[in-house]
């Protein structure tokens, strides 16, 4: 099997960093891109001296540069607590972070896959959802930062390819 360049966003939060694990011990290279926001060294210590781990501090909302096979794209906060904390940085994190991403991926023809929550379905009146189910969300809400910036990624985000 080829050793592949993988990028994966978010690499130091809760699946991330187990993402990253997985797939160097699948025989990749993984460079784990963070800002540290909601993620912490700690998750990613076990990895620091792999040689096939690289990390950079990064925030997602700008734009990045490498040469990548694979993009993995999870960057954002997911509880409540800490996407409500600063809800114009979650609404950029989730759009142009994707966005980012999705141009990226263009650029060097990447694979990616695109983290969403069941939240783009707000509070449902249908279970369970199809992928034609729109959903039921406040736009207003406190969880619409959230919510409403997955949502704009969910539906779009293949159109970008
Ligand atoms: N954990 C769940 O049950 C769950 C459920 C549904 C969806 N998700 C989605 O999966 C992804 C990962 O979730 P998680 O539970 O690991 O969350 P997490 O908060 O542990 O990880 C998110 C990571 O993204 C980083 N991050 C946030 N903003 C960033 C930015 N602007 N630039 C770079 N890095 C940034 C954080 O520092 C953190 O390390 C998220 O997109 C989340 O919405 C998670």
């Amino acid at each position: 099997m080829q050793r592949k360049k993988i990028l994966i966003t978010g690499g130091a939060g809760f699946l991330g960093s187990h993402l990253c694990t997985r797939l160097i011990n699948e025989g990749n290279d993984v460079l784990c891109v963070d800002n540290f926001y909601t993620g912490t060294k700690d998750n990613i210590l076990p990895l620091m001296d792999n040689p096939h781990f690289e990390f950079m501090r990064h925030d997602v909302t700008f734009p990045l540069y490498v040469e990548i096979d694979e993009i993995y794209n999870l960057a954002c906060p997911a509880s409540p607590i800490h996407y409500q904390f600063d809800p114009v940085q979650t609404t950029k994190t989730s759009v142009h972070g994707a966005i980012n991403m999705l141009g990226l991926a263009k650029r060097v023809k990447a694979k990616i896959f695109q983290a969403s929550t069941s939240e783009v379905y707000g509070d449902p009146k249908i279970h369970p959802q199809t992928e034609d189910y729109w959903g039921h969300v406040n736009p207003n809400g406190l969880r619409a930062c959230y919510d409403e910036g997955v949502r704009l990624v969910w539906p779009n985000a293949l159109r970008f390819l």
